[in-house]
């Protein structure tokens, strides 16, 4: 039998009680804002995947090529026992640092997508039958409590997903990773780089509309998790870069005037033609940037690794 554990550190109830309390807040404000976790049900999940493969969305191929190039480097300083990844996915890249860790004892995974989660492990114990897996349904802004596995433990978030927050949860979230680093572990991070505004673009708003019907599923998962009426084709998909934040940001326009009734909140929300509701920001970053905001968490810049062609970066950091 494969050592597989999936911990779920918030009952479903509780992510079901998150969901309403951010479209209740979200959707009763101005401007109109949902959070980009709840684009990931598996629908979601798959068309994120969808998307890595996009020849627009350079960011998957970007971090995938600089992993690969550092495994073995990232393996020799981290010395890692138990690697921690936060906002997991599939964990497809995880598997090139695997290879570099034969002393790897541990994987724990940390998602907000449960299918994510099985369709991981599956993978990984297929790679490296042995090792202990334990998958954690988690919102990893919210604070984590990590199993007792064995050190060096490596905090691995890949992706550019910390871009998903907005500076001031950035500085509580990296506060709280550094809260669960020991001497000797590290945090491995993923940050997509500033770069010209028509590669951002176009990274966000593909050819192919793959983007399109990823930003307005989260509208489908609140159709259905909270009976709400929302016609996802009533929406047009907006990606734009905003210069003074230097963040890409996601919307969805309303075509008409309409209302969207939300039974299960007790609610009706009213369009505007033409009015936008932002669902994800997606921060690029400059290595002075990262280094400062580490820096402010109580963590130091190690090492800062980029791919051929400086796109993305990979940071090293370890507690000061
Ligand atoms: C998974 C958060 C890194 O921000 O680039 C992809 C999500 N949104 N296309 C990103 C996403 C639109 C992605 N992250």
């Amino acid at each position: 039998m494969s050592p597989f554990l999936l911990t779920r550190t918030l009952p479903v109830d509780a992510t079901d009680a998150a969901l309403r309390a951010d479209v209740l807040q979200g959707l009763t404000r101005h401007p109109k804002t949902l959070p980009p976790k709840w684009f990931y049900d598996a629908h979601g999940s798959e068309l994120f995947e969808e998307i890595t493969r996009l020849p627009e969305y350079y960011p998957t191929r970007a971090e995938r090529e600089i992993l690969i190039d550092r495994a073995d480097e990232i393996a020799r300083v981290s010395g890692a026992r138990s690697l921690i990844e936060l906002g997991s996915g599939s964990s497809e890249k995880t598997r090139h640092l695997l290879d570099a860790l034969p002393v790897l004892h541990s994987y724990v995974p940390v998602d907000v997508s449960e299918s994510a989660l099985h369709g991981a492990a599956e993978a990984l114990l297929a790679q490296r039958p042995g090792l202990s897996v334990h998958a954690l349904i988690a919102d990893f802004t919210g604070g984590l409590a990590l199993p007792g596995t064995p050190g060096p433990r490596l905090i691995a978030f890949l992706g550019g997903t910390i871009g998903n927050l907005l500076p001031d949860e950035r500085a509580v979230f990296l506060k709280s990773v550094r809260s669960l680093l020991s001497p000797g572990d590290a945090l491995l991070l993923g940050t997509d780089l500033v770069k010209e505004e028509k590669v951002l673009v176009a990274a966000y708003d593909d050819a192919a509309g793959v983007t399109a019907e990823f930003n307005r599923n989260v509208l489908r998962v609140v159709n259905r998790e909270l009976g709400a009426d929302f016609d996802p084709a009533g929406f047009d998909h907006m990606a734009l870069w905003n210069p003074e934040h230097e963040w890409i940001e996601m919307r969805l326009r309303a075509r008409r005037a309409h209302t969207v009734k939300i039974p299960d909140l007790d609610l009706v929300v009213p369009f505007e033609a033409g009015e936008e509701l932002r669902t994800e920001v997606s921060a690029k970053f400059r290595r002075d940037g990262v280094r400062a905001e580490l820096g402010s968490a109580g963590l130091r810049l190690d090492q800062w690794w980029t791919d051929s062609g400086d796109r993305f970066a990979l940071s090293l950091a370890t507690a000061v």
